[in-house]
C-alpha cells in the first residue's frame, strides 16, 4: 500500500488529497503545508468524510517532513495563486524559493520520490525543483497538460452537446497562453473533430483553451482547484497503479521535439517509474513553429529563474 505527501494545503492541494482519498486505493496521504493547523484541519475534514463517502485512505495534516518520509510520489502545490491581472510568470520571485526549499525539504527524509510539481508559472518551477533535486527527469515533472487538455475537451464537449467522456485531444508546450492545442490529433469517439466543428469555431475553442486559466481567475479572483485538484489525482493514481497512460506532462527536453534544456509539456508514457517514455509526434511545420515559440517562451522565464541566483 501507498504513501503519498502533498505539499501545500491550499485550494489545490487539498483537493488533490480529497480526490486521490475517494480513489480509496493509497494507505496513507499527508497533506503537509507551513500552516499546520490548516493542513491538520483539511486533513480531518477528509478523513471525517471517509464514513459518508466510503473510503479507507487516512489523510493526515502536518507542517513537518518528517511526516512525509518515505512517501512514494509527492504533489507540490505549495505557493501563491495568481490574482486578476497577473500572469503565471508574474508569481516567480515568490514561488521559486518556495519550490525550492519544498525540493530540498523533501529529499532530506525521502531519498528518491517521484515528485509531480503544480505551482507556478508551472514549467520553470518544473526546472526549479530538478535542478534542486539532481534526480533524474524521469522523477520530476509537471502537471499542467492534464488540466489544459481537459479544459478544451469539456469546451468540445460543449459545442457538440456530447459526453466529455468521447473527447479524445492532445494539446503540448508550455503551460500559459503559448500553449499548443492540436486539433489534428484530436478526435471525438474516433471521428476527427475537424469533420465536426468548422476551423472557425475550433479556433475559438483553441483560444478559449489558452486562455482558460485566467477565464476562471477572472470568476473567482483566484485559480482554479477542482480540475487542477483531480488532474494531478490522475498522475499519482496512474503512477501508483503503473497503468502506463499516456499524458502530456511537463519534462526536460533533450534534444526530442528538436530542443534542449527547456521544459515544456509534451506526450509522455507514465507508470511506476515515473516517466518511463516520452512520446515525439512528427509535427508539421505549422505545429512545430507553435511548439518553438512557445519554448522561447518558458526559456525567457527560466532566465529570469537563473537570474535570480536561487541555485
Ligand atoms: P493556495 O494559496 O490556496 O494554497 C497554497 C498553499 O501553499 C497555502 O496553504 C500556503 O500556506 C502553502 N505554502 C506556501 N509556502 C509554503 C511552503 N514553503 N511549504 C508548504 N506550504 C506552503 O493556492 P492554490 O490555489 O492551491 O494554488 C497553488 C499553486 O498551484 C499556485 O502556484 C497556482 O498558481 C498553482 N496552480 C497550478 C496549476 C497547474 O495546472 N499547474 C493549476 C492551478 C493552480
Ligand atoms: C490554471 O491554469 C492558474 O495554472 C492555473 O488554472
Amino acid at each position: 500500500m501507498s504513501k503519498v505527501t502533498v505539499i501545500g494545503a491550499g485550494n489545490v492541494g487539498a483537493t488533490v488529497a480529497n480526490v486521490l482519498a475517494h480513489k480509496d486505493f493509497v494507505k496513507e496521504i499527508v497533506l503537509l503545508d507551513i500552516k499546520g493547523d490548516l493542513a491538520r484541519g483539511k486533513a480531518l475534514d477528509t478523513w471525517e468524510q471517509a464514513p459518508v463517502d466510503y473510503y479507507s485512505t487516512y489523510v493526515r495534516g502536518s507542517e513537518d517532513y518528517a511526516d512525509s518520509a518515505g512517501s512514494d510520489v509527492f504533489v507540490v502545490t505549495a505557493g501563491i495563486p495568481r490574482k486578476p491581472g497577473m500572469s503565471r510568470d508574474d508569481l516567480i520571485s515568490t514561488n521559486a524559493k518556495i519550490v525550492t526549499s519544498v525540493t530540498n525539504s523533501i529529499l532530506q527524509h525521502t531519498p528518491d520520490p517521484i515528485i509531480i510539481i503544480v505551482s507556478n508559472p508551472l514549467d520553470v518551477m518544473t526546472y526549479a525543483a530538478h535542478k534542486a533535486s539532481g534526480l533524474s527527469k524521469t522523477k520530476v515533472f509537471g502537471m499542467a497538460g492534464v488540466l489544459d487538455t481537459a479544459r478544451y475537451r469539456a469546451f468540445i464537449a460543449s459545442e457538440l452537446d456530447v459526453s466529455p467522456k468521447d473527447i479524445q485531444a492532445l494539446l503540448l508546450g508550455g503551460h500559459g497562453d503559448t500553449m499548443v492545442p492540436l486539433p489534428r490529433y484530436t478526435t471525438v469517439s474516433g471521428m476527427p473533430v475537424t469533420d465536426l466543428i468548422d476551423m472557425n469555431r475550433l479556433d475559438a475553442i483553441v483560444q478559449r483553451t489558452k486562455k482558460g486559466g485566467g477565464e476562471l481567475v477572472q470568476l473567482m479572483g483566484t485559480s482554479a482547484w477542482y480540475a487542477p485538484g483531480a488532474a494531478a489525482a490522475q498522475m499519482v493514481e496512474v503512477i501508483l497503479k503503473d497503468e502506463k497512460r499516456i499524458f502530456p506532462c511537463c519534462v526536460k527536453l533533450d534534444g526530442e521535439y528538436n530542443m534542449n534544456d527547456v521544459y515544456l509539456g509534451v506526450p509522455v508514457k507514465l507508470g511506476k517509474n515515473g516517466i518511463e517514455e516520452l512520446i515525439e509526434l512528427n509535427l508539421n511545420e505549422g505545429e512545430q513553429k507553435l511548439l518553438s515559440d512557445s519554448a522561447k517562451h518558458v526559456r525567457d522565464v527560466m532566465d529570469t529563474f537563473d537570474g535570480m541566483g536561487i541555485l
